[in-house]
């Protein structure tokens, strides 16, 4: 099988794209740049991304008809790229859902201020039935419903019906509990109770009303050397964009949706496994050059590589320089053949405009190797 041409998301509904927006994910990249790629390699037959974050990568190769395999070492990035891979039916969906609220009250309530502040005492009890429930559950109908929770836990009240089960908060990333507290207090906004059941029917009916074919694939939640040394599978294609320079907030920043996967009910500061933390600039590229070892390792020979990647303002540094020294520094073979800044594809956003309060003056780059014939 190789892909089909897929130049662009305008060559698709807004019904079909829906699901890729089942839940922001910082860092996000557009989904233009991956079928650009698989456009630009239609011999393409099995696709990776080692940085899946929410699985944009994913969902153009299945958009594409191919099978792909993504690696994310945040739990949240994980879950929901898990549910671009899966075709259910908004029915099965709330099935489940009114199934596991039915079933009766599990789990703990969290207890403490930013709890009665953040949801409604019978929204909470739901919110963590469903939490305990889903935690055990692998089926496809259940990775389904996990994302569209993680998708729906928080975001702004709006007038009409709730899209949302928290009081006022970003949609994109969760607010520290005292700044959150302090900003529903001062403005008198108790929560409203929502219906968990409700939000979801209706988010489920939008996200699923014309999904794609689903054509295969697997998420793995790890870090993507170890991950890597342990597929079976090869690849011809890979799209990816590891973390930018200087960004270290991907766990502390999604602390509610850990929690809603089985995380601490604190906002956890450490950033496990993160590659971004590393101690040095010329740590960073090494960690980055063996990531490209790796995947070289599970690549056939003439495999493409397309690499987006930025640094902060604030980390004062080329990106392109440090992309191309861990290319080099990976030494397996990937010869560069393309560098240019990352374009401005119609209708949709530069990954950098989504960093918000990080600043918008990014440099992005993207970057295109392939793979000698004889790796080394
Ligand atoms: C720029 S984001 C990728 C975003 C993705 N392109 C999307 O559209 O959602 C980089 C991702 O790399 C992940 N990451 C960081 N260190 C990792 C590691 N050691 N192994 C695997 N993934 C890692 C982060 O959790 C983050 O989700």
């Amino acid at each position: 099988m190789t892909a089909t041409a897929a130049i662009s998301s305008l060559n698709w509904s807004e019904d079909t794209l829906r699901l890729n927006a089942v839940c922001p994910y910082y860092t996000m990249f557009p989904l233009d740049f991956p079928l650009q790629q698989l456009a630009a390699h239609a011999e393409a037959t099995r696709v990776l991304d080692p940085f899946c974050g929410r699985g944009t990568t994913l969902y153009a190769a299945r958009l594409a008809g191919l099978p792909a395999v993504g690696i994310d070492i945040n739990p949240v990035a994980a879950a929901i790229a898990q549910a671009k891979l899966v075709r259910v039916t908004p029915a099965a969906v709330v099935r489940l859902a009114r199934t596991i609220l039915e079933g009766g009250d599990q789990g703990e309530v969290p207890e403490g201020e930013f709890w009665r502040w953040c949801f409604d005492e019978s929204t909470l009890r739901e919110l963590v039935t469903l939490r305990e429930s889903l935690r055990a559950m692998t089926t496809p109908t259940s990775v389904m419903l996990r994302a569209v929770m993680l998708g729906i836990l928080h975001g702004p009240r709006n007038k009409g019906v709730p899209s949302y089960l928290s009081n006022q908060m970003p949609r994109t990333y969760a607010s520290k509990p005292a700044y959150a507290v302090k900003f529903w207090k001062t403005r008198e906004m108790t929560p409203v109770r929502v219906s968990t059941l409700a939000v979801i029917e209706r988010r489920a009916e939008r996200l699923l009303k014309a999904v794609p074919l689903a054509h295969g694939g697997k998420v793995y939640l790890g870090d993507s050397v170890q991950t890597l040394a342990s597929l079976r599978q090869n690849f011809d294609l890979v799209v990816t964009s590891p973390p930018y320079y200087g960004m270290r907030t991907y766990v502390s920043d999604q602390w509610l949706r850990s929690w809603f996967l089985g995380g601490p009910s604190e906002v956890p500061y450490g950033s496990h496994g993160q590659i971004a933390r590393q101690p040095s600039q010329g740590a960073f590229i090494e960690a980055l050059a063996q990531v490209w070892a790796a995947t070289a390792r599970r690549c056939l020979p003439g495999a493409r590589l397309a690499i987006r990647f930025g640094a902060l303002p604030s980390a004062r540094t080329d990106p392109e320089q440090m992309l191309l020294a861990s290319l080099e520094e990976a030494g397996a073979g990937w010869s560069v053949t393309d560098v240019r800044h990352a374009g401005t594809p119609p209708k949709r956003k530069r990954q950098a405009e989504q960093f918000g309060k990080a600043g918008s003056a990014i440099e992005e780059i993207d970057v295109v190797a392939e793979l000698a014939d004889q790796p080394r």
